[in-house]
């Protein structure tokens, strides 16, 4: 009688943790550095809310915002250790990792509009690109848009001679670095978590980002000119850890493989509103001073910055750089 019952409670307690270990959730920790309130906050929010309503709970997605998990050279090593599962780096942030041609990117005026940015990232450049990913453990699972750049700084910006000598807070890209050389400031590489402080503290005096990055972390209190300068893109490739996503239930990474598409969709849709809206907001904080370039000023822009694109050549790949050219001259850009 004795033995019959311990044998049933051991029965019963084997089912119990069985049942329990069955419903245990996949966790991906999804790590970013920007507010939840911007295009890939956003856009990170969403991909959660899909992917657990597609696999039913049997994956949960955390999203740590804002650098509350890792800075931005931290987050990649952790995703290659396996500390978090997936994240969205800007395509300015992969140089470190030894794939250089995401630099592409950078390039000034490479982008003159964003469907050319969307034959870019939806079509072979953007396979190739992201196949270049996989020997470093990584597998890409898609382009997520932001928006092109403007500058500031605490003196007006009208002319590329207005730069000369400033410090400028830039992301860690051989590209944007040749960029400010040859506008003849100074460049500095920071976290993007530092640079509010940077700013405000003088370590810096100017940087570049779209609006919505701008505006999110507050960094127009502290930045007396913004210039319209759209010479420059961001945007992100979302990744993810190759050996958990490889080692996934099939039918698991089928759904979260949809659930990315649609979230994808979806930052494609609202970063450009995200940005003018951020824009806006800059304008009407009062703060800071927002000048848009007089085409002769665009023109000069241009003059100061389109060297650079053959100057990473040697960098980036002649022919990517064509390539990308090529698309635009396909869409009728020349
Ligand atoms: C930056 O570091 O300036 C930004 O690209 C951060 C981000 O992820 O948008």
């Amino acid at each position: 009688m004795k033995l019959k019952s311990v044998l049933f409670s051991l029965l019963t307690a084997s089912l119990v943790s069985g049942a329990a270990f069955a419903q245990a959730p996949i966790v991906i920790k999804f790590s970013h550095v920007v507010s939840s309130d911007t295009p890939k906050g956003k856009a990170a929010e969403r991909f959660k809310e899909l992917a657990e309503k597609a696999t039913k709970g049997r994956v949960k997605v955390e999203v740590y915002a804002n650098s509350t998990l890792y800075k931005d050279k931290e987050e990649l090593e952790a995703l290659q250790l396996g500390a978090v599962q997936m994240l969205a780096p800007s395509l300015a942030k992969f140089g470190p990792l030894g794939v250089k041609e995401f630099e592409v990117f950078d390039l000034p005026y490479i982008f003159p509009a964003k469907d050319v940015l969307y034959a870019v990232t939806e079509g072979q450049i953007g396979k190739d690109l992201m196949k270049k990913l996989e020997p470093k453990g990584i597998t890409g699972l898609g382009f997520w848009d932001n928006g092109f750049k403007v500058m500031s700084a605490n003196k007006p910006l009208h002319m590329p001679a207005d730069m000369k000598g400033q410090k400028m807070r830039i992301q860690s890209s051989k590209v944007l670095d040749a960029q400010m050389r040859a506008l003849g400031a100074n460049p500095q590489v920071l976290a993007f978590s530092e640079v509010y402080q940077a700013l405000q503290t003088g370590v810096v005096d100017g940087t570049e980002n779209p609006p919505s990055n701008l505006y999110t972390q507050k960094m127009h209190e502290v930045q007396k000119h913004v210039t319209i300068t759209n010479h420059g893109y961001l945007g992100y490739a979302v990744i993810v850890n190759k050996k958990f996503w490889d080692g996934l239930p099939a039918d698991i990474r089928g759904q979260l493989d949809e659930a990315m598409k649609s979230a994808t969709k979806y930052a494609n849709a609202i970063a450009q509103q995200e940005n003018d809206n951020a824009l806006e907001a800059v304008k009407k904080s009062g703060k800071t001073t927002v000048y848009a370039l007089t085409p002769q000023e665009k023109a000069e822009w241009r003059k100061a910055l389109l060297p650079v694109q053959k100057e990473m050549e040697s960098r980036i790949g002649k022919d990517l750089i064509s390539n990308v050219n090529k698309e635009a001259a396909k869409l009728g850009y020349k």
